[in-house]
């Protein structure tokens, strides 16, 4: 018999046992390695690298306003640390291996503890040779609940990732670091799959209303998504609410490390397909999501939901007077570039791949040491990237949201994280609110390995 908490209290007559203060404080999240069933049945099981054993990691769900805190307890062979993609977060705890915090060797922990100034979907992975440890499984949803939720009937997490597998064995293809893959798109999987299965099915009554928090926490896939029997609304891009719900007509993209949140009403009827689907690499729209309809929960679907409630401080201000400062996406395979500077060396094509490298920043590969820009705080910046290659990019900021400055100078939504397409001209702008060292980097983790990371600094 499962004993439900209110039977369990009925039955308590003694007062509470008290509880030893690490555990009740001190949540600890364990990088151990796992075995799971990633492939279809029938197919073996593959080792992979995990917080808390499962692939993706457990749902973290904490309150608005509220403070966060897990202990990251190593059991891996590797160092790690654990990166809070999207939060605006305190410098010191944003997992940064080598540039906000040192990675924690095996055997040993760290302490996160920081605040949850806005609500959101975001997300929670490795920031130490991400570009591996991601690919292993080193990630998780992290979703900051609004102290008044919208009115839906159920909040679903849709962890969209993408794992390489080698058939026979079930193995990670594990060459993650492989220059053919760094060089070009970056690393796409076999197999793909929502919540660590590749057979995601949702069951769902018709006209029922659910909150839809997609994250792609893909290595490199772009993924184009499309409803089928529901009619929905993007109600947030990045964690941040738009500012009217805006109804999904058409293709949704979503690229590595963003998220996008959908409200959407079942529409199809009992025995209907209905679901998320994807634009597959054969040009045909395979199922992502199933989402299968049982039953009725209401006799009409409802109309277009409210605005989810803004998160405080974020208006960008300032714009005209801020400058502008150039930062071209260069190098990849077919374009390359000319000369860059790397470990502090001036280098030609040529020298730069011989040492593993293929891209960079405004002529940067890598971090340098000295950032691509210093700004104080409270300063607006404007950052116009260029992509001078032939791939697109996923450009990623830490610690702060910024919009995308379009070319008529209207805003369009906050965002962390912004596709920007092969020869196109992505301007973001960003109020320097947030004090510390943070990355700006490609989120095709093969990039960013090899080239495409910056920093910058607000004091
Ligand atoms: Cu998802 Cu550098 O981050
Ligand atoms: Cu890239």
């Amino acid at each position: 018999m499962k004993m439900t908490r209110r039977a369990f209290c009925a039955g308590l007559t003694l007062a509470p046992l008290a509880r030893p203060v690490q555990a009740q404080d001190m949540p600890l999240l364990t990088a151990r390695a796992a075995t799971v069933q990633l492939a279809p049945d029938g197919y073996p099981a593959t080792p992979v690298w995990s917080y808390d054993g499962t692939i993706p990691g457990p749902v973290i769900r904490a309150a608005q306003g509220s403070r966060l805190q897990r202990r990251l307890v190593n059991t891996l062979e590797v160092p790690t640390s654990v990166h809070w993609h999207g939060i605006r977060i305190d410098n010191a705890m944003d997992g940064v291996a080598g540039l906000t915090q040192n990675a924690v060797p095996p055997g040993e922990s760290f302490h996160y503890a920081f605040d949850l100034p806005d609500a959101g979907t975001y997300w929670y992975h490795a920031h130490t040779n991400s570009m591996e440890q991601v690919a292993r499984g080193l990630s998780g949803a992290l979703i900051i609940e609004e102290a008044t939720p919208p009115d839906v009937d159920r909040d679903e997490v849709l962890m969209i990732d993408d794992w390489l597998l080698d058939p026979d064995t079930g193995l990670f293809v594990d060459d993650f670091a492989a220059p053919m893959t760094r060089s070009h798109g970056g690393q796409i999987g076999n197999l793909v799959g929502v919540n660590g299965r590749y057979d995601y099915r949702l069951p769902a009554r018709q006209n029922e209303r659910l909150r839809l928090r997609l994250i792609n926490s893909a290595n490199a896939q772009i993924f184009g998504l499309k409803l089928e029997g529901l009619t929905g609304w993007t109600v947030a891009l990045d964690g941040m609410p738009l500012d009217t719900p805006e109804p999904v007509t058409d293709t949704l993209v979503l690229a590595p490390a963003q998220r996008m949140d959908l409200i959407v009403d079942v529409t199809a009827e009992e025995g209907e397909t209905a679901g998320l689907l994807f634009a597959s690499a054969d040009d045909t729209w395979r199922v992502l999501a199933e989402v299968s309809v049982e039953g009725r929960a209401a006799s009409v679907p409802r109309g277009a939901p409210q605005p989810l409630p803004r998160n405080p401080g974020m208006e960008v201000t300032g714009i005209d007077s801020a400058s502008v400062l150039e930062m071209p996406l260069q190098g990849g395979a077919m374009r390359g570039v000319e000369s860059v500077t790397f470990n502090g060396q001036r280098l030609g094509w040529q020298e730069l791949v011989q040492k593993g490298q293929f891209w960079a920043l405004a002529g940067q590969a890598g971090l340098g040491e000295t950032p691509f820009t210093t700004l104080s705080r409270g300063e607006t910046a404007r950052i116009r990237m260029t992509n001078d290659t032939i791939f697109p990019h996923a450009m990623h900021m830490h610690g702060m949201h910024f919009r995308v400055r379009k070319a008529d100078g209207s805003l369009g939504p906050l965002r962390d994280t912004v596709l920007v397409m092969p020869d196109e001209t992505t301007e973001i702008a960003f109020v320097a609110d947030n004090p510390g060292k943070w990355l700006l980097h490609c989120h095709m983790l093969g990039h960013a390995a090899s080239g495409m990371t910056n920093w910058i600094m607000v004091t």
